[in-house]
This record gives structure tokens, sequence and C-alpha cells, in this order.
């Protein structure tokens, strides 16, 4: 095993066990005696926190959603006085009022700890330059990266979002051997590149820091054979610290770390909330051991994936994300997730991964839409026609649905400058 960033990411599975039940004690304690909200919770559900004697009894304990959150707008769930919180971000959802979170400054050296640990965990060293183009503000993964990277003792360029063009010319004249950024962004980049007839190959970057969004395997390995770069996974949430819950080993490259000490991970049924077995697909639940102003127990992600054995690190793994459970489309009563479609938008040679999916209902039935571009060098007439028929016939096969696939031009449809809005539905 490779060096680690702190001597815990080796603690064998016995001794994490052990202070994951401390710690879980302590977290339900915390939550218990100073967030109101989570106390009812626990009282309606008939539990306290001297209930839990083992891993398995925190199935017991009810589950926290965002709903909580936003019923408890802005500061109800933090278990610290107002005084003591010395950060908030937010994260705007689709409808109604942001979620706030916050940080007491044990939080913030946590956070930072945990982000250092990602980041050399996923091949980042002291001294390396870092290009850091998560959004800066009340999102947390500009932050989250920045103090991270700073804490490893990187050389930050705290770029965040947007102008892309500034940001090429950046990365070709200062060479940071990393780039954080969502993969949809890295798409952007690497159109950018090819806009100022700049070889990305050439820069001198080699590592990519791609979270806060789904990226398919196929997706990945199209962006790491354009740029000549290694994508390592990050994953995280606002609701339980933002980005650093879980990362991807450089050693292994094969699904996400979860930094077990700091968040206790399950897997649950969606429909049901019953707890399943590691190794079962099913929504993603987590809660906090260690932090202290905002505890989150059972945290409903709405992430799908499932549990697997550690193996660069004695700490289990996340498989790669299926989607979120509300990114889910029903089409005509059959499931479908957005990773689906871009699978076989990325198997196809004339095709670019840049995809819409629009949905709508004009009378009484869902229709499905795929807008696509072709790739540049492969753009005529009938290389169009062939590339949508095989697409529409792949999604006929695959997925069970009808969809039209229509090709659209170059650049028509819209880059992304952070997560990337790939479904559209009208209905
Ligand atoms: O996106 C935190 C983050 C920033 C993670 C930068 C990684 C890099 P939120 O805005 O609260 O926080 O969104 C969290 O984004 O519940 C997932 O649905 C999705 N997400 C994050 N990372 C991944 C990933 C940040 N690697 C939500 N794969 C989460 C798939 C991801 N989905």
């Amino acid at each position: 095993m490779s060096e680690v960033f702190e001597p815990v990411e080796r603690t064998s599975r016995t001794e994490l066990s052990a202070l994951q039940l401390d710690r879980l004690q302590k977290s339900l304690t915390h939550a218990w005696r100073n967030v109101a909200p989570m106390r009812r919770k626990f009282e309606r559900a008939g539990v306290r926190p001297e209930d839990l004697h083992s891993l398995a009894d925190l199935a017991r304990f009810p589950f926290s959603t965002k709903a909580d959150l936003r019923d408890a707008y802005p500061f109800g769930l933090f278990a610290v006085p107002r005084e003591r919180i010395a950060r908030l971000h937010a994260s705007s959802g689709t409808t109604g009022k942001p979620t706030v979170v916050g940080y007491t400054q044990g939080d913030l050296y946590l956070w930072a700890n945990v982000m250092a640990r990602s980041i050399h965990a996923a091949g980042g060293r002291p001294g390396d330059l870092l290009h850091n183009t998560y959004g800066y503000g009340l999102f947390t993964g500009g932050l989250g990266f920045h103090y991270g990277a700073e804490r490893l003792g990187c050389t930050v360029v705290p770029v965040s979002g947007g102008q892309t063009e500034k940001q090429v010319q950046l990365i070709a004249d200062f060479r940071p051997r990393i780039v954080c950024c969502t993969p949809s962004y890295l798409l952007t980049l690497a159109d950018g590149f090819a806009a100022q007839g700049i070889d990305p190959a050439s820069t001198g970057l080699k590592l990519a820091l791609a979270g806060g969004e789904p990226c398919t395997r196929e997706m990945r390995a199209a962006i790491e054979a354009r740029m000549n770069i290694h994508v390592m996974e990050c994953y995280g949430l606002s609701e339980v610290i933002g980005p650093g819950v879980a990362m991807e080993c450089f050693e292994t490259k094969d699904g996400l770390t979860i930094w077990e000490d700091h968040f206790y991970p399950e897997i649950v049924d969606p429909s049901t909330g019953e707890a399943l077995p590691d190794g079962e697909f099913g929504e993603l639940v987590l809660t906090t051991l260690t932090k202290e102003a905002l505890p989150m127990i059972r945290y409903r992600t709405r992430d799908l994936t499932r549990l697997l054995p550690g193996t660069a690190r004695p700490m289990r793994r996340l498989d790669k994300f299926a989607g979120r459970s509300d990114d889910m489309l029903i089409i005509r009563g059959v499931n479908v997730f957005p990773s689906q479609i871009e699978e076989l938008i990325l198997k196809s040679t004339a095709l670019a991964p840049h995809y819409v999916i629009e949905v709508a209902r004009p009378q009484h039935l869902d229709e499905v839409d795929v807008l696509v571009e072709m790739r540049p060098e492969a753009d005529n007439a009938d290389a169009r026609s062939q590339a949508a028929a095989e697409l529409q016939h792949h999604i006929k096969s695959y997925i069970g649905i009808s969809a039209r696939v229509r090709v659209v031009p170059v650049a028509s449809i819209e880059r992304s400058l952070g997560k990337a809005r790939r479904v559209v539905d009208k209905r």
C-alpha cells in the first residue's frame, strides 16, 4: 500500500468498527442534546442515544432528509449557538429556499483534513500546482478544495467557475499538474483548448479531481483519452460536509473510498427504507461521526450506489453512482437514468458527449427527445442521419423506450460551467 496522508486511513476493520461505534454514540448524543427537531424525531421513533449498542442498531434510528433542513431554515438544525458558527454554505434546490449548512472552526479543520486526504489519495502531493475551477461562494466545491489543497501543501490557483478562455490561458501559462472541476466542465475546458489551438497534452496537466455530478465510465474514458490525464472521482454533499466524503485512490482507481472514520455509510432500499447488506444497490444514507455544528443522523442522500469492500484502504468503497433517485425519469412506466443514455451516446464514434434529454407530454403520453451533437470531424449529412438512427435503435433495444434523436449543430448545446443540466422535463 502506498503512503497515506493520515495514519487512520490504514486502520484495520476491527479497530475502525470500534472507533465508529464510539463516535456514533457521541454523535447521536450530541444531536439528541442540542438539536430539538432531531430529539423530537428520536422520541417519535421511541429511541434514545443509549439504545445504540452495535453499529447495526443504527437502523433503529430515524432518517433525516432535505425536508428537515428546509423546515428548520435557516439555522434550526444547528447544534451550537450561531455565534460559534465560523462559516455558512448553502445549496440551491430547484424549488424554494436553499438548504443552509454551518461549520464550527473544528468542522472547518476536519473538512480541510478530509479534503487534503482526498487530494493526496487521488495522487496529489505537497508542492503540486492546483487549478481550482469549482465555484467559490455558497457552493461547497470551491472553498472545500481550496482549503484541502492548502492543508496538503499545494500551490492553489483559485480561479472559480466561468471565463473558460481565460482558464485555458492560465493553465497553458502556469502549467498546473492538477485541475479540479466537474466532469462536464472538464469537457468544456477540452473544447476551450481546441478553440485556442492548444493541445491539452502539452500543458502539463496530469490529474483531474472531478465530482459534484455523475459521470459514466464511458464519459470518463473519453475525457481521459482526449486530455491525456487521469480523472479521479470525488464525492460529497453539502448536507454532510461538502466534497471530501469519498475519493478514488490513485493506486487502484476502482471506486470511491469513503472516509469511514468521519462518515458512516449505509445502503437502504429507496422505497421501504430497509437497510440492505453490502454489495446490494440502493440509496446511500450517511451519518456524520465527528461534526459539531450540523450533526447529520442517517441522512437520505438520494444517491444510488452500493458498498464494496476496501482495496487501496481497509475503508469501504462506493460503486459508481447510477444517479439520484430524484433524477430518475419515468417514461411511460419505464425507469430511465440519464446515465444510461449517456453510456449509449459515448459508444458512438460519430457523436460528441454533448447532449440534453427533453421530456414532454404533449397529450397523454410521455415523449423523449435526445438532442446530441456530432463530433466536428465526423459531421456530415449522411453521418448525422446514420448516427441518429443508430442511437434511437440502441435506446429502444437497451433501455426499452422510444426516443426521438435529434442531431443538432456542433456547439449548439449549452456548455457546462459547473454542474451540467442534462434533463429538461417539460411535463
Ligand atoms: O456537489 C459537493 C462536491 C463538490 C462534491 C465538488 C464533489 C466535488 P452539493 O452541491 O450539495 O455538493 O451536491 C451534492 O451532487 O448528493 C450527488 O447527487 C452529486 N454528486 C456529488 N459528487 C458526485 C459524484 C457537492 N462523484 C450532490 N458522482 C450529491 C455522482 C455526485 N454524483
